[in-house]
C-alpha cells in the first residue's frame, strides 16, 4: 500500500515536472505578408490570401490568411518551439488562454515607413502594430496580473520582418516614385535602417528580450520582378542591389543595438543567403524551379496575383516559389531548418537551436 502511494506521488511529480517543461514560451510575430497569419482578412484592403488556392496545402485544405499553399515562417517556428501556431492579433478567437501562446500583429503590404503599401489601403502599419502589443499586453495583465505578464513578454520568441515591401511596394513601385525622387538608393536605404532602428528599439522598451529581424530576401530574383525586369530571366539588378545595401547595414544596426544594451537580444537571419542557396540551385534542394511561380500568370507566373483563374502546379513541393512574390511552404521549411541549425553565415550572433539552448536555462 505505502509502496503503492509513493509511486503515485512521484508519477505525479514526473507528470507535472515534464507538463511544465511542455509549457512553451510564447511567440510574437510583426511584420509583412510573409509572416501574416490572416490579420488582413479582418480588415477592408487588397492584400489579401482569403481564397483559393490559398492554403490548398493546409491542414485545412481552406485559405487562411496565409500568403503560402500552406504553413509559413511563423507556423514552422511554432512547430520548433514547441508551441502551437500563433493567431491573428485580430481573431476573435484570441481571447483567455490563448491569449498566453502569443500573438501575430503582422500584415500584409506594411513596411518599415508609414507611406508603404497606401495602395493597399487599410493595413496595419508597423507603429499600429507595436501598439497592438502593448495592447495585448494589458489585456494579459488582466488575465495573468502585471508580474506575470512582464515575464511573458520577457522571456517570448519575437520576430520582426520587415523591408521588403519599401523596396517593391514603394521605391520601385512605379518609375519615378515619390521616394525615388526624394532619395537615391543609398540614402533610401540609410533612411530605412534609422526608422527600423526606432522601430527595434520600441520593441525592446515593450519588453521584447529575443528578438529574430529577418533581413530581406533577394527580391531582385521574385517571380514577379523577373516578369517586370528581366529579359534572360536573371535577378532584376537594381532591386539586387537595393538588398546587398540593406541587409549588410541592418546587420551593423543589430551589432550596434546589442553592444549599447549589453546583451544578444536581436539576432539577425539571413534571408538573402538562404534564399539564395535554392535560387543558384534549385535542384540541389528538391525543386525543379525557382524562377517559375507555382501559382500566377504571365512569363514566370509572375504577373498579377494568385486566383482561382491562375495556372497551378500539381505538386507545390516542387516550387521554390508558391505565388510571385512568396516562398512555397517547402520553401519555408528549408529557411526555418537554417534558422535553427544555420551558421554565421546565415544567423547572427547565433541560431535558434542556440538561443533555445540558452533560454532553457536561464
Ligand atoms: C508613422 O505613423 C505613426 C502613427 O501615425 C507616427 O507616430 C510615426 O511618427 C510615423 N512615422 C514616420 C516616419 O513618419
Ligand atoms: C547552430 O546550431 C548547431 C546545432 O544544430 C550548432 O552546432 C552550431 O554551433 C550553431 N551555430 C551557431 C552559430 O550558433
Amino acid at each position: 500500500m505505502d509502496t503503492l502511494l509513493v509511486f503515485l506521488s512521484c508519477l505525479v511529480t514526473a507528470l507535472s515536472s515534464i507538463s511544465s517543461q511542455a509549457e512553451a514560451r510564447a511567440f510574437f510575430v510583426f511584420g509583412d505578408s510573409l509572416v501574416d497569419n490572416g490579420n488582413n482578412d479582418y480588415l477592408a484592403t487588397t492584400a489579401r490570401a482569403d481564397s483559393y488556392p490559398y492554403g490548398i496545402d493546409y491542414p485545412t485544405r481552406r485559405a487562411t490568411g496565409r500568403f503560402s499553399n500552406g504553413l509559413n515562417i511563423p507556423d514552422l517556428i511554432s512547430e520548433k518551439i514547441g508551441s502551437e501556431p500563433t493567431l491573428p492579433y485580430l481573431s476573435p478567437q484570441l481571447t483567455g488562454q490563448n491569449l498566453l501562446v502569443g500573438a501575430n500583429f503582422a500584415s500584409a503590404g506594411i513596411g518599415i515607413l508609414n507611406d508603404t503599401g497606401v495602395q493597399f489601403l487599410n493595413i496595419i502599419r508597423i507603429s499600429q502594430q507595436l501598439a497592438y502589443f502593448q495592447q495585448y499586453q494589458q489585456r494579459v495583465s488582466a488575465l495573468i496580473g502585471p508580474e506575470q505578464t512582464r515575464q511573458l513578454i520577457n522571456q517570448a520568441l519575437v520576430l520582426i520582418t520587415l523591408g521588403g515591401n519599401d523596396f517593391v511596394n514603394n521605391y520601385y513601385l512605379v518609375p519615378y516614385s515619390a521616394r525615388s525622387r526624394q532619395f537615391s538608393l543609398p540614402n533610401y536605404v540609410v533612411y530605412l535602417i534609422s526608422e527600423y532602428r526606432k522601430i527595434l528599439v520600441r520593441l525592446y522598451e515593450l519588453g521584447a528580450r529575443r528578438v529574430l529581424v529577418t533581413g530581406t530576401g533577394p527580391i531582385g530574383c521574385v517571380p514577379a520582378e523577373l516578369a517586370l525586369h528581366s529579359r534572360n530571366g536573371e535577378c532584376a539588378v537594381e532591386i539586387q542591389r537595393a538588398a546587398n545595401l540593406f541587409n549588410p547595414q541592418l546587420d551593423q544596426l543589430i551589432i550596434q543595438l546589442n553592444s549599447e544594451i549589453g546583451s544578444d537580444v536581436f539576432v539577425t537571419a539571413n534571408a538573402f543567403e538562404m534564399h539564395l542557396d535554392f535560387i543558384t540551385d534549385p535542384q540541389a534542394y528538391g525543386f525543379i524551379t525557382s524562377k517559375v511561380a507555382c501559382c500566377g500568370q504571365g512569363p514566370y507566373n509572375g504577373i498579377g496575383l494568385c486566383t482561382p483563374a491562375s495556372n497551378l502546379c500539381p505538386n507545390r513541393d516542387l516550387f521554390a516559389f508558391w505565388d510571385p512574390f512568396h516562398p512555397s511552404e517547402k520553401a519555408n521549411r528549408l529557411i526555418v531548418d537554417t534558422f535553427m541549425t544555420g551558421s554565421t553565415k546565415y544567423m547572427n550572433p547565433m541560431n535558434l537551436s542556440t538561443i533555445i539552448a540558452l533560454d532553457s536555462r536561464t
